[in-house]
């Protein structure tokens, strides 16, 4: 089978290494791909994530058999919409159901319709009604573009002044451009979070192992907000009880909430939770694989992902088991000197001979250049290691990330302490 996946960062190279387990495939082309990801598959530099006319045209050129579409600004462009029309058969929502990452207003309103537990929050369309609103709140709170804005558009303002300045920031500067047109402001919640991804093909859903993100760029959560400088997997604070929850009130009665409106979601839908002391409450939906949650949730995977993905495509998800690993898995993000500010490109990469058997090393922002591999964005690499416990993953992920070099290498060190603190709390 010709294999297709569109993006070109660590979450991509994750979804490619596991493909490739499978043996029908026979080729899996990578558009754009990366420096790394062309140790694994064919990638195709000169088409971006968000070309969809010319991403269509290739699948077709090349009869593609199965194509994934990763990235969210694809799936909100309508990519998997338009591989459809063109008769290729893919993984992902269509733009209709993208909608809930893509538009927090949707995504508030449709929790808010359907009883599903989230923040209680308003909607404004005009910054003077939202400034008024703030007269009146509490602190902190909680101010959030409705649009997608790069991971970057939730503010927490702490103080009246603070929120003015973010609702003029978003709505009257618009920082973060057309996504600040309208705003969600919400009330601010305490408590661990945790990432379920989770399969569904729009009425069966199978919940992957939960994860947990590291999103701040400093030690003990400190510093601006990034992508993601690393992930442990599974979450201790997401017991099989909450797990439970989570599955009747929020998850099932998610999936039913989509269909009623019309957009059933078929693909990966990423449940950011907050476990408060009153229940589980929705934070966001992503309507994708995460990143980098993804690079510590598939390698515990068993069941064959090709062989899922197109159950979710064909809409037969019920029939099929899906499997995990016992153990866990931790990933460390090897980020350029700077990140998430300004950070320089090009710097070679050197690499240990090996790396132990059970580490992975996931590509996010690199090229060739002359052969060579050499940084080219602000998350380079993820570190991987999978282990029987947490301690060991991360003993194993950190030893690997330390034989890895490249000029301005930046990491947090606390990835996955939290965890293991409250893994032996229990
Ligand atoms: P999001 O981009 O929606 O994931 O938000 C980014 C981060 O902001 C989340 O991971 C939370 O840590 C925080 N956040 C978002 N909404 C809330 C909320 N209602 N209360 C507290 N923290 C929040
Ligand atoms: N790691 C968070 C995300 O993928 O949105």
């Amino acid at each position: 089978m010709k294999l297709m996946v569109i993006g070109g960062g660590g979450r991509e190279h994750a979804i490619v290494k596991k493909l490739k387990e499978n043996p029908a495939a026979e080729v899996i082309y990578a558009l754009p791909g990366n420096g790394g990801i062309a140790a694994d598959a064919v990638c195709v530099p000169e088409i971006g994530a968000k070309d969809i006319d010319a991403i269509v045209a290739f699948a077709v050129s090349r009869g593609v058999d199965f194509a994934v579409v990763a990235p969210d600004d694809p799936l909100a462009l309508g990519c998997v919409d338009r591989l459809h029309e063109a008769g290729i058969p893919c993984f992902g929502p269509d733009a209709k159901a993208a909608r809930i990452e893509s538009s927090k207003v949707f995504s508030k309103n449709l929790m808010k319709k359907y009883g599903i537990p989230t923040a209680r929050y308003q909607v404004f369309d005009q910054p003077a009604a939202a400034l008024a609103y703030l007269r009146t709140a509490s602190f902190p709170i909680v101010v959030k573009a409705d649009g997608l804005a790069l991971g970057k558009g939730v503010l927490i303002p702490q103080s009246l002044a603070e929120a003015e300045n973010a609702v003029k920031s978003i709505m009257e500067d618009r920082a973060f451009g057309d996504a600040g047109r309208e705003i969600v402001i919400e009330e601010f919640l305490t408590g661990p979070e945790v990432s379920v991804l989770a399969f569904t093909d729009g009425t069966a859903i199978r919940p992957m192992v939960s994860s947990m993100d590291h999103k701040r760029a400093g030690d003990g959560d400190t510093g601006l907000n990034t992508g993601g400088m690393g992930t442990v997997a599974p979450n201790p604070y997401y017991t099989p009880e909450i797990a439970q929850v989570c599955m009747d009130t929020i998850f099932l009665p998610t999936l039913a909430a989509m269909r009623a409106e019309g957009c059933p979601f078929k693909g990966c839908l990423y449940f950011g939770l907050m476990l408060t002391p009153e229940g589980p409450r929705v934070i966001e939906y992503n309507c994708r694989f995460g990143d980098p949650e993804t690079q510590v949730v598939l390698p515990l995977l068993k069941t064959d992902l090709l062989t899922i993905l197109q159950a979710v495509e064909n809409e037969t998800l019920a029939d099929l088991p899906v499997e995990w690993a016992e153990g866990a898995a931790a990933c460390v993000i090897l980020a350029s000197g700077g990140y998430p500010g300004h950070y320089e490109t090009g710097k070679p990469i050197s690499f240990p001979e090996a790396l132990a058997e059970n580490v992975t090393c996931y590509h996010a922002g690199d090229k060739l250049e002359g052969g060579r591999l050499v940084t080219s964005g602000g998350r380079v690499l993820g570190v991987t290691a999978a282990a029987p416990t947490l301690r060991q993953a991360l003993q194993d992920a950190y030893a690997a990330a330390e034989g890895i070099s490249f000029e301005g290498k930046y990491l947090r060190h606390d990835i996955g302490q939290r965890a293991l603190a409250a893994g032996e709390g229990q």
